[in-house]
C-alpha cells in the first residue's frame, strides 16, 4: 500500500549536463529544442523549456567530456524534504546542505548508491517572462516558441547504473518513489527499473551498464506535446545533422511513443510522450518484465538497436569504436 511518503518528492527539477562541444550543443537545445537560456555563469549555460514554472531545468556545462552533472529534485513540502534528507543520512549517501544558487534555494546534497551526484531542494524561484516571451494565458509560464521541436519540458532521467539492484532499492526504500516496471534477467537482479513520483508512469529510471562503470549516463527526456511532435523532432533533426540513433517508435515498457537522439555533444536525448498513459492506482503493482518477453522487441516488434546498450556518457576507451561495432553487428 502506498504511504504519505510515497508523495514527498514532487519531480524532476533540473539536470546538469556536460558537453565538450559546448557551442554546439548549445545550439541544439537552444535553437533546435527552443529552450530560452535564462543565465549564463562560467563555463555553464542555464535553460528552460516553454512550460516549465521554475527558472531553468538545464544547466549545459562546458567540460573535456560528456556525462551527467549533478541532479536536482524538487520534495512536495519542507515537511517532506526533512524527512527524506533523514532517511538519506541514515545511509551514509548524504554530503550535507548547500547554500541558494541560481533558481534554488537551500538543498541537500547526495548520492546514489552508484555514484551519480544529486540534491533535493523545496524553495524555488518561479520564472518570470519579459516582454519577449510573455504568455497569452495566465495560466502558462511563458510563450509557445513556435520554433524548432519546441520541447514542453524535462521528463525523465535514465541513468546507467553498475548495480541495478542496490539502485532500485535506494528509490524505493529512501526516496520512497514507486517502482512501475522493471525487466528482471533470468540469472537473477534487474536490467533495468522505472521509478515514478506521482501518476506519470517513471520521473527516474536505471539501465545496467554493460562496461561495469559507475555513475554514467544514458539518456534524459524531453516531452512534447504529442506524437505528432515526435515525428516532427526527427524530421527537424535529420535536417540539422543531429544523429538518429532509434525511432520514432513506440516502447513496450510503459508504452511511451519516444525519439532517441544524441546532441552534438554525444549525450543521448529521448523526446517522449508520456501523457497518454497515467498509473491512478496508488497501489498499482510493479509490471515485471523477463528477458525473453523483452527480447521480442518493442510495442510493435521491432528489435531494440544496440546502440542502445552500449552507448553511455561519460564515454569509455574506445566507446566510439564500440559503438561503431555495435551498429554493424560486430559486437
Ligand atoms: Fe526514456
Amino acid at each position: 500500500m502506498a504511504v504519505e511518503e510515497n508523495f514527498d518528492l514532487a519531480h524532476l527539477g533540473a539536470i546538469e549536463l556536460y558537453t565538450p562541444r559546448f557551442e554546439e550543443s548549445l545550439h541544439f537545445f537552444r535553437d533546435i529544442c527552443a529552450m530560452r537560456e535564462v543565465e549564463r555563469i562560467g563555463d555553464s549555460a542555464y535553460l528552460r523549456c516553454w512550460d516549465e514554472y521554475q527558472r531553468y531545468s538545464l544547466k549545459l556545462t562546458a567540460s573535456d567530456t560528456n556525462g551527467v552533472g549533478r541532479t536536482l529534485l524538487r520534495t512536495t513540502s519542507e515537511d517532506a524534504l526533512s524527512r527524506r534528507v533523514a532517511a538519506i543520512e541514515r545511509t551514509g549517501l548524504g554530503h550535507g546542505w548547500r547554500d541558494p544558487e541560481v533558481g534554488v534555494g537551500r538543498s541537500y546534497e547526495f548520492e546514489d548508491p552508484d555514484g551519480h551526484l544529486m540534491a533535493l531542494y523545496y524553495d524555488t524561484e518561479h520564472y518570470v517572462p519579459d516582454d519577449t516571451d510573455r504568455p497569452a494565458l495566465k495560466n502558462q509560464a511563458s510563450a509557445f516558441p513556435g520554433s524548432g521541436i519546441n520541447a514542453r519540458r524535462i521528463d525523465h532521467i535514465n541513468y546507467l547504473a553498475s548495480d541495478v539492484t542496490a539502485a532500485g532499492e535506494f528509490w524505493s526504500d529512501v526516496m520512497m518513489s514507486r517502482e512501475s516496471e522493471r525487466v528482471r534477467l533470468d540469472e537473477g537482479g534487474y536490467a533495468a527499473r522505472w521509478f515514478r513520483f506521482h501518476q506519470k508512469s517513471y520521473d527516474v529510471v536505471y539501465s545496467g551498464d554493460w562496461t561495469g562503470e559507475r555513475g554514467r549516463f544514458h539518456h534524459f527526456a524531453f516531452s512534447p506535446d504529442s506524437r505528432e511532435d515526435i515525428l516532427r523532432a526527427a524530421d527537424i533533426c535529420l535536417e540539422n545533422d543531429i544523429f538518429i540513433e532509434y525511432g520514432p517508435y513506440k516502447h513496450a515498457i510503459n508504452q511511451t511513443f519516444f525519439l532517441y537522439v544524441w546532441e552534438p555533444g554525444g549525450n543521448r536525448i529521448e523526446f517522449a510522450n508520456a501523457q497518454a498513459r497515467l498509473l491512478l492506482d496508488p497501489d498499482w503493482p510493479v509490471v515485471e518484465w523477463s528477458e525473453a518477453e523483452r527480447a521480442k522487441g518493442q510495442a510493435w516488434g521491432m528489435k531494440t538497436v544496440p546502440t542502445f546498450h552500449t552507448h553511455g556518457t561519460p564515454y569509455v576507451e574506445n566507446q566510439e569504436e564500440i559503438d561503431r561495432a555495435a551498429m554493424e553487428g560486430r559486437h
